[in-house]
């Protein structure tokens, strides 16, 4: 069975970004710290410069890339501007949103938009990961399929910056779920964190 799993950098109060998140400020005011581990470490895990996460993170990064499929949302796809068609994890990757943006998804890219809501979108994330799991990377899609009882594993980032507000990982959904710790990694302005949902049932 595919693994879905939720995997984002978050702040000590909660937040994936920043005040005033946008195109011009990606992560919104102060966010920028959730990703300075990523080139902490000077070496580049791969063959792209932007991603050099330390040591101890090595392992954690190489796990989360490998992944089979990524969900994501619209305000993530379009600040990221649609990561120019292929995002970095290499994986195929699906935008849910009301109306398809007009590039970086379709032929000759590495995405595609959903516009039929979550399941249908895990069901085309499915289709293509195989064994490998599905990494959801944006808050508000996070929240819905956890509150739908569909995500079986959140990888969270944890790093010591409080932001004071801007977008909540968890805002008021997805209710009491009770969860299980089952990894901790501490590495240099980030811990590690792997929870296991415990989807009743
Ligand atoms: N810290 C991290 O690791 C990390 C990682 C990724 C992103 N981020 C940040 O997170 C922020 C964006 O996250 P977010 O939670 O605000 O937004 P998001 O999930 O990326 O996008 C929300 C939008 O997606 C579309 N959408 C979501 N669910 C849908 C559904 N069921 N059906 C149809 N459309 C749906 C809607 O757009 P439309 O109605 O316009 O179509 C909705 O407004 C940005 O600041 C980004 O930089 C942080």
């Amino acid at each position: 069975m595919t693994l879905v799993s939720i995997g984002l950098s978050v702040s000590l109060d909660g937040y994936v970004a920043g005040p005033h998140d946008g195109p011009d400020n990606p992560l919104g005011d102060g966010g920028s710290r959730l990703f300075t581990w990523w080139t902490a470490g000077g070496e580049p895990l791969g063959d792209d410069p932007r991603f050099a996460p330390p040591a101890r993170s090595r392992p954690v990064v190489a796990e989360l890339f490998d992944c089979g499929a990524v969900l994501t949302g619209r305000r993530t796809f379009d600040i990221a501007r649609g990561w120019g068609g292929q995002h970095p994890t290499g994986a195929p990757f699906f935008v849910l949103t009301h109306e398809p943006p007009p590039r970086w998804v379709g032929p000759g890219t590495g995405g595609t938009a959903v516009t039929g809501g979550i399941h249908r979108a895990l069901e085309a994330a499915r289709r293509v990961a195989g064994d490998r799991p599905i990494s959801i990377t944006s808050a508000s899609v996070a929240q819905q399929c956890l509150a739908a009882g569909l995500v079986d594993e959140l990888n969270l980032n944890l790093v010591p910056v409080l932001l004071g507000g801007g977008v909540a990982l968890f805002g008021e959904r997805p209710g009491p779920t009770a969860l299980e710790c089952t990894r901790v990694v501490e590495s240099d302005g980030v811990t590690h964190l792997r929870y296991r949902v415990d989807r009743p049932g």
